[in-house]
């Protein structure tokens, strides 16, 4: 299956460098001082809360956040708040003691201070989008599901099913860290068995595929993909390269969800939200910028995944994903629920 991927390797070969912002992000260094530059605007001193974490611990605060204060319609996670209280343990205290007085701080600098007003209940709403159709996966028999950039994601120990088998890819330093993490706080195997851990750089040509068939990935089965918060971080053609490999070993019947960004707001050509320009500026200041997008009209959408063999089975804008999984949020455009520029798709291999 490696050899498949071969061709686009010339494409690829500038590109790697280009990925490296991302790449040293969550590898355990001290980050360049450059990343905790403070943001613009008269609230920007706030950006720099926070921006020496990689945005994985930043999604381990936000993803249990909405469960934690028992809002309605939130995720099932019940991991994330035991992996965030191993990794940041000084947390832990503040958290406990003061909740009610954390909590507001805590929405209010995120929402209103950073301007990305529905990042928490994006977190949470896409959380529990792709929570089900792991699930509606496993009851089609589709006894694969492959976790594309799992940083510290739990689904693979909440959701596991008897004759399910789960693969974890990550660069090689996170994956490292992770097994560590699982290991101490969750020591029965039993209980949360271990996925196939695939340390991969997806910016390394070919290296998915045949990495994933070493772990014991067989192609002749359908499989579910998720890309969940991975695309918009890497160079367009790291991303081309990646869904060439994953089409290449999905069998048909498998799935594959992802979480994108319209091309057009990155490009110039669409009018950015508020929320888009500062939760990128935000994102850029942490040393993880945003890199690569779609084309989401649905006729454009579907023309790049046709040819891979995919089919579009929805696209949903951050409207819709907000009507679907947290359908007591009113939406306002002035204070959107859930970030707004955020897009949704699952698709069915051919
Ligand atoms: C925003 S986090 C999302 C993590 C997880 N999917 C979640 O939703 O909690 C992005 C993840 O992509 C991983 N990543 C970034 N660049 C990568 C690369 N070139 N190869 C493999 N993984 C990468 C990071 O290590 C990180 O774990």
């Amino acid at each position: 299956m490696a050899e498949a991927a071969q061709p686009a390797a010339p494409a690829t070969q500038p590109v790697l460098s280009e990925a490296k912002p991302v790449h040293r992000r969550d590898d355990g260094r001290k980050p360049a001082l450059y990343h905790r530059k403070v943001g613009r605007g008269p609230c920007g001193i706030f950006r720099c809360v926070g921006n020496h974490r990689p945005t994985n611990y930043m999604i381990l605060c936000q993803r249990p956040f909405n469960r934690d204060c028992k809002l309605p319609n939130c995720n099932e996670d019940f991991i994330s708040p035991m992996f965030r209280d191993h990794v940041m343990p000084a947390r832990v205290f503040w958290y406990n003691t003061f909740f009610y007085i954390y909590k507001t701080i805590y929405a209010w600098a995120v929402e209103e201070a950073m301007g990305a007003h529905g990042m928490i209940n994006y977190v949470d709403a896409r959380t529990s989008y792709m929570d089900g159709l792991v699930v509606i996966a496993a009851a089609q028999s589709i006894d694969q599901v492959v976790v594309i950039a799992s940083g510290y994601c739990t689904r693979a120990y909440r959701l596991h099913r008897a004759g399910v088998k789960f693969f974890e890819v990550d660069l090689p330093p996170v994956v490292e860290r992770k097994i560590g993490l699982v290991d101490a706080v969750l020591p029965d195997k039993e209980k949360y068995p271990r996925p196939a851990y695939v340390p991969t750089d997806l910016a390394d040509v070919g290296a998915l595929a045949g990495n994933l068939a070493g772990a014991g990935f067989d192609a002749s089965r359908p499989a579910l993909f998720t890309c969940e918060g991975i695309f918009c971080y890497l160079p367009q053609a790291v991303v081309d390269c990646v869904v060439a490999q994953v089409s290449e070993i999905a069998a048909p019947g498998s799935r594959l969800c992802l979480d994108l960004i319209p091309r057009g707001l990155l490009e110039g050509r669409v009018r950015p939200s508020r929320g888009f320009v500062n939760g990128r500026d935000a994102l850029a200041a942490r040393g993880e910028p945003l890199l690569s997008g779609f084309d989401t009209s649905p006729e454009d959408f579907a023309a790049y995944w046709r040819p891979h063999g995919w089919a579009v089975v929805e696209l949903l804008d951050a409207r819709a994903l907000a009507a679907k999984q947290l359908p007591h949020l009113k939406w306002s455009d002035r204070k959107p629920p859930l970030l707004d520029f955020m897009h949704f798709a699952e698709l069915r291999k051919e």
